[in-house]
């Protein structure tokens, strides 16, 4: 049903995987809905937290997922781990695999870490966002959103806006997308492109949102990633929040029924206005926050072979 051993790009799934994914998310949502949210589906299961890079959704909604799913957890990475002592990336995976891990969740700031630590251990390996390569569970945690939101993903109209250059989740996102059929647009200043934008796989790029954003029924805005930033792609934060911050006042370019994504953390005031951010009606970041514990639930249970899930599927 699902023949993968590791999940490390989007771009190794196909339409039925990704939807085999997220129907098998959908079953947990009922967990999630519990006083007690636990089954005991992957229980005797060991995986290995190994974030060498910060993070508080995907390492939070992994663990909270690996929890609920019984699995015993070891988490690696961070200030605590012999990393720090300058221990090597492959011996640390060498070291862990001896602890008899099934799973291996990496984060690293280096793009191709992941694919380095399958190749050193017999566990399977999720790519937890490596660099600016891939971040292929939020991928699908965005699909799971958006076909939660709409009831669809196909025909729709995503514009991708921001730090196209430096982000891993478009390495993700827009292969995605182009699986399930949506149309891509991909909207930034020319110097927050990649050099050869067309690789992207979109179907339009532009620079111009206020001309785009009629045209879309989801606005994915992309934080500015001021620790990968070399040189001065744009003057200032406020010149960028004037030509590329969804705003209030920006808001009356959209579709009524458009709603806005980002993947976390947001720059408030720079990519979004605290308007946007928050919006009741369009704003749906808490609720990919939500998929994202559904949809490592389901990547967690199809990649270890996991059995009685406590729900019906
Ligand atoms: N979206 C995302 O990867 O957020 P974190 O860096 O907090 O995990």
């Amino acid at each position: 049903m699902f023949a993968h051993k590791h999940l490390l790009s989007i771009d190794d799934l196909s339409p039925e995987d990704i939807m085999t994914i997220l129907k098998q998310a959908r079953t947990f949502e009922e967990i999630n809905e519990r006083p007690i949210k636990k089954v005991p589906a992957l229980r005797g299961k060991t995986v290995c937290n190994l974030f060498l890079e910060p993070s508080t959704r995907t390492r939070g909604s992994f663990e909270l997922a690996e929890k609920r799913l019984s699995c015993d957890s070891l988490n690696a990475g961070g200030s605590t781990s012999s990393t720090v002592k300058g221990e090597s990336l492959v011996d640390t995976v060498r070291t862990l695999d001896s602890m008899k891990v099934d799973m291996f969740i990496v984060r690293h700031k280096c793009a191709g870490a992941p694919y380095i630590v399958s190749q050193n251990t017999n566990a399977a390996v999720i790519d937890a966002g490596d660099g600016k390569h891939q971040h292929p569970t939020q991928a699908l945690l965005d699909l799971y959103t958006i076909r939660e939101h709409f009831g669809r993903i196909e025909g729709l109209r995503v514009g991708i806006v921001g730090d196209i250059g430096h982000s891993r989740v478009c390495g993700s996102l827009i292969p995605a997308l182009k699986i399930m059929g949506a149309h891509v647009t991909v909207i930034a200043p020319p110097t927050l492109m990649p050099a050869a934008p067309e690789i992207l796989g979109a179907d339009e790029i532009t620079s111009d949102l206020d001309a785009a954003l009629p045209e879309l029924d989801v606005v994915y805005m992309l934080r500015i990633q001021r620790e990968r930033l070399e040189g001065a792609p744009y003057p200032s934060l406020r010149e960028y929040n004037l030509l590329f911050g969804l705003t209030e006042e920006r808001e009356k370019l959209m579709r009524p029924e458009a709603i806005v994504c980002h993947p976390g953390p947001v720059n408030r005031g720079v990519e979004l206005d605290d308007y946007m951010c928050d919006h009741p009606q369009r704003s749906v970041i808490l609720d990919q926050v939500y998929s994202g514990v559904l949809v490592r639930m389901a990547v967690l249970y199809l990649l270890l072979g996991g059995t009685d899930n406590g729900v019906d599927a």
